[in-house]
């Protein structure tokens, strides 16, 4: 089982601050943001990592180097521009030599210790896991909404305008070596990318795919409002407090 953490994208939501800098290279409270998607891979046991990247790829070197500072064992994959998660994705797997894989996208920060569902994903036998999260139903709108029946998922829509649930879909996926021949089948979005939402729903239909709802706080630091909860949270997990004077 390997681990794949995507940081590539153009972060335009965070801009201007993504203008130079990537964006997972900007803080979560007091560390860089990559950093937490690395640690709940490696606190799930998943320390082979393949990160990817855009242009940056050397900073992400100087900053990360192999990995052993977290204690993951890192190596390198980069995308051009931003063709979508399932793009990014696509560069990995080379380096993944037909192993499973945990993939957390590079904005995404868990409370949870992901170690039972990547325990669950190992026993499942193949096919893909996905951990959802209630929210309220004004937030559901900005990510992927799954609609499920007892312990079937029945469908992702990607960032529909009237959610039909709220449950939205983290960025924790795990897949087996399928994933590759479904994205190398898909079709660009009409905001030109290839979207991860679409590698899912193949799975869904194939029936293949399998879901735990996650119980701690999760949070995505893509926008300047989640990026602040997301330092917040993080902060107040640390003990911080934050005295008025
Ligand atoms: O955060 C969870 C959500 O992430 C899911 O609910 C959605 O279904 C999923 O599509 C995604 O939505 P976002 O619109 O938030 O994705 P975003 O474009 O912000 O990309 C999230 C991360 O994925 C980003 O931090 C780095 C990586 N990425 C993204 C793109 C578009 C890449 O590595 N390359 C890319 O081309």
């Amino acid at each position: 089982m390997k681990g794949v953490v995507l940081a590539g994208g153009l972060g335009t939501r965070l801009s201007p601050m993504t203008r130079v800098v990537n964006k997972h290279l900007l803080d979560v409270f007091d560390e860089p943001m990559v950093y937490f998607p690395l640690r709940s891979l490696v606190a799930a046991g998943v320390t082979d990592v393949v990160l990817v990247t855009g242009q940056e790829i050397d900073q992400f070197r100087h900053l990360l180097g192999d990995g052993s500072e977290l204690g993951a064992s890192i190596t390198y994959a980069v995308q051009q521009g931003e063709g979508g998660i399932a793009d990014a994705l696509a560069r990995a797997g080379p380096q993944l030599e037909g192993e499973d894989a945990v993939v957390i996208l590079g904005d995404n920060i868990f409370q949870d210790d992901l170690t039972p569902y990547v325990r669950a994903f190992q026993q499942q036998g193949g096919g893909a896991r996905i951990l959802l999260k209630r929210v309220s139903p004004h937030d559901a709108r900005r990510f992927g909404v799954a609609t499920v029946r007892g312990e079937q998922i029945i469908e992702i829509e990607e960032k529909p305008e009237r959610p039909q649930s709220d449950l939205v879909v983290t960025g924790c996926y795990m897949y087996d070596a399928e994933a590759f021949s479904i994205i190398a089948g898909l079709q660009p979005s009409a905001r030109g990318e290839l979207e991860i939402t679409d590698v899912n729903n193949t799975y869904i239909r194939a029936g293949t795919m399998r879901f735990d709802i996650l119980r701690g706080w999760w949070t995505d630091a893509g926008t300047s409002a989640s990026k602040l909860k997301a330092s917040i949270l993080v902060a107040l997990a640390k003990g911080v407090t934050f005295d008025a004077s």
